[in-house]
């Protein structure tokens, strides 16, 4: 967001407006919340709670035309190659395209393939949820571990746990994912061979975590089926065929997808197939039909309407007038826990950059936020009281459906008083006379009052927005879902950077390549004095 007419004048509005209060913009007009909601499908947005008037959007609208977005958000649909460090298309809308019309990669419509890998996708988890496709020995293959790390975890993961409600009464769904053999132990004791269908994903099928988890399950396999039971119980998805092969499982047994999906993007393709076996591939489906409703409202819908498009603007307004670098997502419904987990790497991985794609350094303007949650309402016992009281506000998404999918007792009702409470305790804080006047009711002496009033102050005009979804269906998720990675782009295209590279994770990578053969035997490379050390006492610690 280099320096120009827009961003002078949202330094001038800043200046003008970042005075004036969320409860003055309220009591100044009674339609406030009216007129700052939109209510698109089953999803209604509430941006009201934030610090803004009609001129501040006018210069962040401004911001949006002086970088082409409605162009900007073209080139993405229509295949462009925005992924400028790597040369590639960023297609993930593809495949959820129901609309029957063509998508072109250099020239090439790429829908009949994701047609026909999504064909195989129903075929199989059908078979395998019918138990049509069984295990070497004959057994229905109940347990689905997907073994993957980052966007061939997290999005499915977060889904699946998200669908619990839909999932079949006869499958129980595992996630290995981290290096740790922790990860690995503690579930292949809880399973039984037999009945254990392993989905190994990995776009690059390169990843260390991934086939080193792989390789130890499969061995595990191996020993109590042998060699002959790896087609029945190993299947693959990935981009590379080649390693795919070389790993050792049949081609036959892989589910495709393209560059042009990236990791974080991924669970649209086939890396969503744990997701077709735990609720379904028409559930799978109706997932793909909420994200292409949210694309369609992406596409489409005027800047002044559009969803994403207004989230993405009040981030930037936050991050970079108001100097708040963080954000908070906290869904208030326990199926949808992993939420701000797989946001953080959508997010986080996506716009964590300082480098724009003109190449230059970024030093003047700040890149994403950090992003961090957990599920109402047990973050409220948590970190809520950093957001209540620190010393500086953190803007909040607030997600919850209002009809549960378990309406028991008045569960539900209390967690609704919940939500709202918060938002409109962040907003609206606590004065200090009003603490003077409640501690005074309550009993309490001057001397004591003094002591403890202003703990008990709330600054207030903290802001959020709120999403209400009426239940959470997997059409609804993927509406939600598709509105995250919308807003992700719109910032980036503000910023002007690639949202679509990760560089940022090769360096670590890199180096544990180096420092393993050192933990595995006497040499010891030139590393600095620090790590030189932990490595030579790791050594001697582990004997
Ligand atoms: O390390 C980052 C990353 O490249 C992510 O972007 C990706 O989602 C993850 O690793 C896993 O990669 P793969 O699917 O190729 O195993």
């Amino acid at each position: 967001m280099p320096v120009s007419l827009a961003v002078a004048k949202l330094m001038e509005e800043y200046n003008r407006f970042s005075s004036t209060t969320l409860n003055e913009l309220f009591d100044k007009d009674e339609k406030r919340a009216e007129k700052y909601t939109i209510e698109f499908s089953d999803l209604m947005y509430d941006y009201s709670k934030n610090r803004f008037d009609d001129k501040v959007l006018d210069a962040l609208f401004d911001l949006a035309e002086e970088h082409n977005l409605k162009a900007r958000i073209n080139d993405m649909f229509e295949g462009k190659k925005i992924n400028v460090s790597e040369n590639r298309a960023v297609l993930h809308t593809a495949l959820r395209n129901f609309s029957g019309e063509s998508v072109y990669v250099d020239g090439k419509d790429v829908m009949p393939d994701i047609l026909r890998v999504q064909e195989k996708m129903k075929v199989f988890s059908d078979a395998v949820r019918s138990g049509e496709f069984r295990g070497a020995t004959g057994k229905k293959l109940t347990n689905i571990v997907n073994i993957g790390i980052g966007g061939s975890d997290l999005g499915p993961y977060m889904v699946t746990t998200a669908l619990r409600k839909y999932w079949a009464d006869d499958i129980e769904c595992y996630f290995i994912s981290n290096i740790d053999g922790t990860a690995c132990a503690e579930v292949l004791k809880r399973i039984n061979p037999e009945e254990t269908l392993f989905i190994v994903a990995s776009k690059t099928f390169t990843t260390i975590e991934t086939l080193t988890n792989a390789r130890t399950c499969r061995e595990w396999l191996v020993k109590a089926l042998g060699e002959d039971a790896v087609k029945n119980h190993f299947v693959a998805l990935s981009t590379n065929a080649k390693e795919v092969e070389k790993f050792g499982i049949d081609i036959n047994n892989m589910f495709e997808f393209w560059d042009f999906v990236g990791g974080r993007y991924s669970l649209w393709s086939a890396i969503g197939l744990s997701i077709a076996l735990a609720v379904g591939y028409d559930n799978f489906i109706e997932l793909l039909k909420g994200a292409e409703a949210m694309d369609i409202h992406f596409r489409n819908a005027p800047l002044r309407e559009n969803i994403p498009v207004i989230m993405a603007l009040l981030g930037i307004w936050y991050n970079d007038y108001y100097n708040l670098h963080r954000y908070a997502v906290i869904p208030y419904n326990q199926y949808m826990k992993f939420l701000p987990s797989y946001l953080q790497q959508l997010d986080m991985e996506s716009n964590g950059k300082s480098v724009r794609l003109d190449n230059k350094k970024i030093t003047d303007y700040a890149t994403g936020p950090v992003l961090f949650g957990g599920a109402g309402t047990d973050v409220q016992h948590s970190f809520f009281q950093l957001l209540h009281q620190g010393t500086a506000a953190v803007p909040v998404d607030f997600i919850i459906p209002a009809i549960s999918q378990n309406e028991t007792g008045k569960h539900h009702l209390i967690l609704l008083a919940n939500v709202l409470a918060q938002a409109e305790a962040l907003m609206k804080g606590k004065t200090l006379e009003e603490v003077e006047a409640e501690l005074r009711a309550s009993g309490k002496n001057e001397e004591e009052i003094e002591k403890i009033k202003y703990n008990k102050v709330f600054e207030g005009n903290r802001p959020s927005n709120m999403f209400i979804i009426k239940k959470l269906t997997p059409f609804t998720l993927g509406m939600l879902i598709a509105m995250y990675e919308h807003k992700v782009y719109t910032q980036g295209v503000i910023w002007e950077i690639d949202s679509f590279d990760q560089w940022g994770v090769e360096l670590g990578k890199q180096l544990a390549l180096k420092i393993l053969p050192e933990l595995e035997s006497d040499e010891l490379k030139k590393h600095d004095g620090s790590t030189e050390n932990l490595i030579k006492r790791i050594k001697q610690i582990r004997g």
